[in-house]
């Protein structure tokens, strides 16, 4: 049977959808969903990408064919070799030595450190937040003190400003070359001067953090590396394979958490009934003497939080490359084709879920994602390359939720936020959320 090609949408002639997804990537995008359906070609300026959006595709690329789909980055120069972006055997390597070192059961050993960083920043930051600070700002120095202690082993840095400056410069900067038609060299290339900056910020942090761990007495993620391969003979260069990897974890761990409970409290403070039905959930929790285990279920938070992951993956969108010519459930796939999954689209798909654009989270009240569906519902991805973070994230998170919702109510005080798609999610106008105390 011959295969079906794949609707294209061309736009503008050499430019494609260029303006369009300069403009409003989401807008472009779910534009083209309702106007094609499941799958389609979009032409962004010099690349053409094959979107995907229905979970039997994203399955297939994901998990039944993964092997020929593989990861292919402009951003090298960011992530080395690493977990992130490491393909076949080597990815196989890295990903078991990483996954290891992030299960839940060493979180234990790390609650008492997560729970003073939340009192300590969240106390420091609340009148700067309620005198018009953006409140991704508190949960983002929340999570990157955390990240800095549990996988660096560095202390509250001051430099937080500079590095959330450096993340976000660098974040522009790959998200932006992607589609452009030339590389200007760097002399006169302001956005790859900064660029340069903002990794030698980053790097040098690292490079703190691996010089001062200690391997005899191992309790951040790096020095537990380091001990881990000290006598791997396969790993040539260790520092370099440490840092890799410290840096895609630094880079991946530290929005996402922020980002969703930014777009958490935005919906909160719009649906009062869910901020007290959380609140209820916590109120008699002793946040001081809180352990682990005791935020491991808590059914109301977690399906807001997953509801919220729905509506605003701060993941939104992330390609593959096909590395040979293949049928995609019935479409034609060509060796050297970009695919783009997109959770964001997936997750609003009107054929798939009821009011898909609702804050509804009882949806996942009594439902495990999996019940909805591992390539549905799809917030930290899916297949064997899925988050490594996930229960991470979803450890801060809670954690994070649980003293501000026990102190303070969410408000909202200007003009809702509209979705700003960078590398991750972000909002246009700082979410205009205030916290309130009980
Ligand atoms: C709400 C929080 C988070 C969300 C929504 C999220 C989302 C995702 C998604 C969608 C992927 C798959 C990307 C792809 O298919 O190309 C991914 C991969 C990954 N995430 Fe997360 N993430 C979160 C938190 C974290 C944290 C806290 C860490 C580290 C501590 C982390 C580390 C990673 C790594 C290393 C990968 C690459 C895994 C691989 O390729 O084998 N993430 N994440």
């Amino acid at each position: 049977m011959s295969l079906k090609e794949i609707p294209i949408s061309k736009g503008l002639p050499l430019l494609g959808h260029l303006f369009d997804y300069k403009k409003d990537r989401l807008q472009m995008l779910k534009k083209a969903h309702v106007e094609f359906g499941g799958i389609f070609k979009l032409k962004v300026g010099p690349k053409t990408l094959v979107v995907i959006t229905q979970p039997e595709q994203i399955e297939h690329v994901l998990q039944k064919k993964m092997d020929i789909y593989i990861k292919k980055t402009n951003a090298d120069q960011l992530f080395g070799k690493s977990i992130g972006t490491a393909n076949g055997a080597e990815w196989k390597k890295q990903r078991s030595l990483i996954q290891p070192l992030l299960n839940p059961r060493y979180f234990n050993n790390i609650f008492e450190d997560v729970k003073s960083i939340i009192i300590k920043n969240t106390d420091h930051y609340i009148d700067k937040l309620n005198n018009g600070e953006n409140i991704r700002e508190l949960f983002s120095k929340i999570t990157y003190d955390i990240i800095l202690k549990c996988m660096i082993g560095l202390d509250s840095y001051d430099k937080f400003h500079a590095v959330d400056n450096a993340i976000q410069e660098m974040t522009d900067f790959i998200s932006n070359d992607k589609y452009s038609f030339i590389d200007l060299p760097e002399v006169i290339n302001k956005k790859k001067q900064n660029f340069k900056k903002s990794l030698s910020l980053l790097n040098e942090i690292i490079y703190e953090g691996i010089e001062q761990a200690d391997t005899e007495n191992p309790r951040s993620l790096v020095s537990v590396l380091k001990k881990e391969i000290e006598n791997n003979n396969d790993i040539k260069d260790k520092k370099a394979f440490i840092r890799d990897n410290i840096f895609t974890l630094l880079y991946a761990g530290y929005d996402t958490s922020a980002l969703t409970l930014s777009w958490l409290s935005y919906e909160l403070s719009l649906h009062p009934e869910w901020l007290e039905k959380c609140f209820d959930e916590v109120k008699d929790l002793d946040f001081q003497n809180l352990t682990y285990p005791e935020i491991k279920d808590l059914p109301i938070i977690t399906a807001c939080v997953n509801e919220t992951m729905r509506l605003y993956p701060p993941g939104w969108a992330f390609t593959r490359f096909a590395t040979e010519d293949d049928d995609l459930c019935g479409y034609q796939i060509r060796k050297g084709d970009i695919l783009l999954y997109s959770p964001y689209l997936t997750h609003r798909d009107g054929h798939l879920w009821d009011n898909p654009d609702d804050f509804q989270p009882e949806r996942f009240v009594g439902k495990s994602p999996v019940e909805i569906g591992r390539f549905q519902f799809i917030p930290f991805g899916a297949g064997p390359r899925t988050c490594t973070g996930m229960q991470f994230g979803m450890m801060e998170i809670k954690a994070i939720l649980i003293y501000v919702l026990q102190k303070y109510r969410m408000q909202l005080s200007g003009e809702r936020p509209k979705m700003d798609a960078r590398v991750t999610l972000f909002s246009t106008n700082n979410y205009q959320v205030k916290l309130k105390e009980r």
